[in-house]
């Protein structure tokens, strides 16, 4: 080895020992007498020292031929530092250096390997490898291998099998397009890279290994966005043999230990929640529950009084924010705004200050009372001081646009403290969902999940209205995994895929693999899989999943450092099979 120690690990009780370390070079400073150097490596940070006249002349010539990110090796004694730096573990020594040895020189980087450095999105990914040598990126790799392992031990302890599954496989309907692979032995047909293993598992049901786990890849090509990717990773799960507690309590036993183990925190029993009451008081699926500002519905209250915007909405609803009662005419005017930038979408807000000596103002005052306005305000829940904040429309559509505002709200008022966790169960998900575009009803979560015994007779009379026995883990307004019980019988299945639109010969062409396996035995089960570069996220207080994936792609879907995707050439698509004409 060409290193004794590592650039992370000499100490105090190590003064006089003679060590040798190897890393690159994160800073020179050269001050004619006397030559420091920072030598990095993944473990941390060494101060090198040189002194003329002490250390021999041809290794200070050495010293003052290097530049930053140079591989050396360094041979000397640890001495304890004259002043010391409390900031880095290794802060009470210096390395005192005997010999040195150039490994290799290296280019100026394009950017400071530092904490806070000068480089900008596009140059980091360009230049990713030198991006990882920084101690940001670096900590959230580990993190998640933190996470891998103890996830890995929690199933491996709860007897869980970890299988790999096929990654060039058929379609799998989870719902986004599929990335596919043309075949060369086999002209005109493509393979697709999984969106996640999920029929796969369930045959592994069939199979009889009734605990299935597994770290695994998936593929979804779908629209970016800072929480996902086009290739991410899930820990997928399924159990045979259980009903829905037996899967919620088992992964909630799991989320609990990553935490204590990775983050030496204690997080309470996971909160339920029907998804009926998510969207009515909260307005999304995956509440961010650690603060209340929940929706109060207000139609009783605000309509029939000749505000006309009120009047003709299907639902009028606000929330309060505390203590906001002072805000002045120019903040609620930037609120307005805020709430009709397109992203939101709102044609307005109104608002009603509650003030210190019980009166209310409004941008209302026109059309409501000061009673009117107290009985609101009683309606919300309010107290002097605060502000309450009123959108009407279509239910669904403002359901989505106060949302986006509580959680604003939120942000501003510091109510989203990312060393706060809020884990939820969202359960009893619709079974269906009505799809505009194409007029018919999909899957909500995919076709394999079951419904509620008691809602299947509402299949044929009101589809809209069936819940699945489906839940989703939801951690401050993440939604970090779902799964459902599984249909397991193949008439359920069938009738399943008659209400999805499914013909028989389609349901057949695509799934009778599954539906023929299920006629030799499949067990009652059920699972659930979780977005494991979310999960790393959340545990290092990040909102983009992009810092806890090594080579991630841009926000095109591209490896701007392989640059990938790329074309190929001419022989490569012959062999394929493949003839490519590029729309202009
Ligand atoms: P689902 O589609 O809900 O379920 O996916 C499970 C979890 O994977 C994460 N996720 C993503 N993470 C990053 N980038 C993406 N593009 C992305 N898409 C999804 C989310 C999500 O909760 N087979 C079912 C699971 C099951 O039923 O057992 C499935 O894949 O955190």
């Amino acid at each position: 080895m060409l290193r004794t120690h590592t650039c992370g690990e000499l100490r105090i009780e190590h003064t006089g020992q003679k060590v040798e370390l190897s890393g690159w070079v994160q800073r020179i400073r050269d001050k004619g007498g006397m030559i420091w150097i920072d030598l990095r490596d993944r473990y941390g940070i060494t101060q090198l020292i040189f002194q003329e006249g002490e250390t021999n002349s041809e290794v200070i010539e050495k010293v003052r031929e290097m530049g930053r990110e140079f591989v050396i090796n360094a041979k000397g004694e640890v001495k304890e530092r004259y002043s010391k730096n409390d900031k880095i573990p290794t802060g009470d020594v210096e390395v005192f250096v005997e010999d040195i040895e150039i490994l290799n020189s290296s280019k100026v980087p394009p950017f400071t390997i530092e904490d806070d450095t000068d480089g900008g999105e596009e140059l980091r990914m360009k230049y990713r490898y030198l991006d990882l040598r920084r101690n940001v990126v670096r900590k959230n790799l580990v993190l998640r291998h933190k996470l891998a392992q103890a996830t890995r031990r929690y199933l491996d302890g709860q007897d869980f099998l970890e299988v790999e599954t096929p990654v060039l496989i058929k379609s799998t309907p989870e719902g986004a397009r599929d990335f596919v692979v043309p075949s060369r032995m086999n002209a005109g047909e493509f393979y697709a890279l999984p969106q996640s293993p999920q029929t796969f598992k369930q045959l592994l049901m069939v199979s009889g290994y009734d605990r299935y786990f597994q770290i695994v890849k998936c593929f979804r090509d779908e629209d970016l966005r800072a929480d996902r990717q086009p290739e991410f990773t899930q820990i997928d799960c399924e159990m045979a043999f259980v009903e829905q507690e037996d899967i919620l309590d088992t992964f909630e036993g799991m989320t609990k230990s990553l935490f204590k183990e990775v983050l030496n925190v204690d997080v309470e029993d996971f909160k339920r929640m029907p998804y009926s009451e998510a969207m009515k008081y909260y307005g999304s699926d995956k509440p961010d529950t650690r603060f209340d500002m929940k929706f109060v519905e207000l139609n009783e209250v605000a309509q029939n009084k000749g505000f006309k915007v009120f009047d003709s909405a299907e639902l009028v609803v606000g929330i309060v924010a505390e203590g906001c009662g002072d805000y002045s005419r120019k903040q609620v005017d930037e609120l307005t705004k805020w709430v009709q930038r397109p992203q939101i979408g709102a044609k307005g807000l109104v608002y009603v200050k509650c003030n210190e000596d019980g009166s209310f103002k409004s941008s209302v005052d026109k059309f409501f009372s000061q009673d009117d306005l107290k009985g609101w305000a009683e309606k919300m829940n309010a107290s002097a001081g605060d502000l309450l904040l009123i959108l009407s429309g279509d239910t669904n559509t403002v359901r989505k646009q106060l949302n986006e505002l509580r959680l604003e709200m939120g942000k501003r008022l510091g109510l989203r403290d990312n060393k706060v966790f809020a884990p939820l169960w969202v359960v009893d998900f619709p079974l269906l969902e009505w799809d505009e575009e194409s007029e018919r009803y999909h899957a909500m979560h995919h076709p394999f999940t079951s419904p509620k015994a008691e809602d299947i007779s509402k299949l044929d009379t009101d589809p809209g209205a069936v819940r699945a026995n489906a839940y989703d883990l939801v951690i401050n307004g993440v939604e970090i995994g779902g799964g459902s019980i599984r249909i397991h019988d193949q008439k359920t299945q069938s009738l399943m895929f008659d209400h999805l639109g499914f013909t028989k010969e389609e349901a057949k062409k695509q799934f009778g693999f599954l539906m023929e396996a299920f006629e030799y035995g499949a067990p009652p089960h059920g699972g659930i899989a979780f977005g494991f570069d979310r999960l790393c996220a959340l545990f290092g207080g990040a909102e983009s999943i992009r810092d806890f994936i090594a080579f991630p792609k841009n926000n095109s879907g591209r490896d701007i450092m392989i640059d990938s995707p790329a074309t190929i050439d001419r022989d490569q698509l012959h062999e394929l099979h493949l003839k490519i004409e590029v729309e202009e």
